[in-house]
């Protein structure tokens, strides 16, 4: 397996006030997998995210990416980092003012100088690869499905063809078929594009389906990671619950038969 560590996160700690959230963690994150984050509600997840993507100023430590620190990069540095992520946010708010078209659009002309049927053409090619029809260009955020508006978040993530993918519980709310189609999607990309995916989920199937990695948060910290098989007998109390317990002994049995 790859040794290739695309973003490192080291010693970090993130707090609110006199609310700690994260204390001295660590995370490495490799070029090419699909690394998926899970932990109890309020464990510090988005935070996580957050902090990587420079949304919230670490209280401590650091955050690297290909061996750079973030905190040491000048704003032009950090612009074109910020062109190599592409997120979808928890929740992943679509303008709800602007169609699909024109959301898959915001972030090339936010960033890039090209015409605009140039954008168009692009956002298009996004949208499809994304596996929306033609026809939802021109809808509005409120005229689609859920499942839908994650593809529409999806393709505004790709617009600028990032190389690293952040997904935020992105099958939350998704029927089971819904969701099982968007992880299908997701590998599929991340292999045809050679993304680098970090997806915070608590969708066991996804973890078994297309995750190389599952990071556990607790306790402030990641308290393990490696691919789910090897976690399944962890004795760290949450996590033998969050894979042993019903739930996660039903989405393991769905996979060995
Ligand atoms: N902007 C904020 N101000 C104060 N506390 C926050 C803020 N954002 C998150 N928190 C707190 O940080 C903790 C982790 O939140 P979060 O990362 O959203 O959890 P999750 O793992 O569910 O994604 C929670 O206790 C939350 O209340
Ligand atoms: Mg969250």
């Amino acid at each position: 397996m790859s040794e290739d560590i695309l973003i490192s996160v080291r010693g970090l700690r993130s707090a609110f006030g006199p609310h700690v959230v994260h204390e001295n963690l660590d995370l490495d994150v490799r070029r090419g997998e699909i690394l998926g984050i899970v932990g109890g509600s309020g464990t510090g997840k988005t935070v996580l995210l957050n902090s990587i993507l420079g949304l919230k100023q670490p209280d401590g430590g650091e955050i690297l990416l290909d061996g750079m620190r973030l905190s040491e990069m000048n704003s032009a540095q950090r612009r074109k980092v910020d062109s190599r992520w592409g997120v979808l946010f928890q929740n992943g708010a679509l303008f709800t003012s602007l169609n699909v078209l024109e959301n898959v659009m915001a972030p090339l002309r936010e960033h890039v100088d090209m015409p605009i049927s140039l954008m168009e053409e692009i956002a298009a090619m996004k949208i499809g690869l994304s596996g929306l029809e033609p026809g939802a260009c021109s809808r509005f955020p409120s005229e689609l499905s859920g499942g839908m508006r994650k593809r529409a978040a999806l393709a505004r993530a790709l617009a600028l063809d990032p190389d690293i993918l952040f997904l935020d519980e992105p099958t939350a709310g998704l029927d089971p078929i819904g969701a099982a189609a968007f992880d299908s999607l997701i590998l599929e990309l991340s292999r045809a594009l050679g993304l680098t995916v970090v997806m915070i989920t608590h969708d066991l199937d996804s973890l078994y389906e297309i995750c190389d990695r599952v990071a556990v948060l607790a306790d402030k910290k990641v308290e393990a990671v490696a691919p789910i098989r090897e976690l399944l007998n962890h004795p760290h109390p949450w996590i033998h619950e969050y894979f042993q317990g019903p739930r996660g002994r039903a989405a393991l049995a769905g996979k060995e038969n």
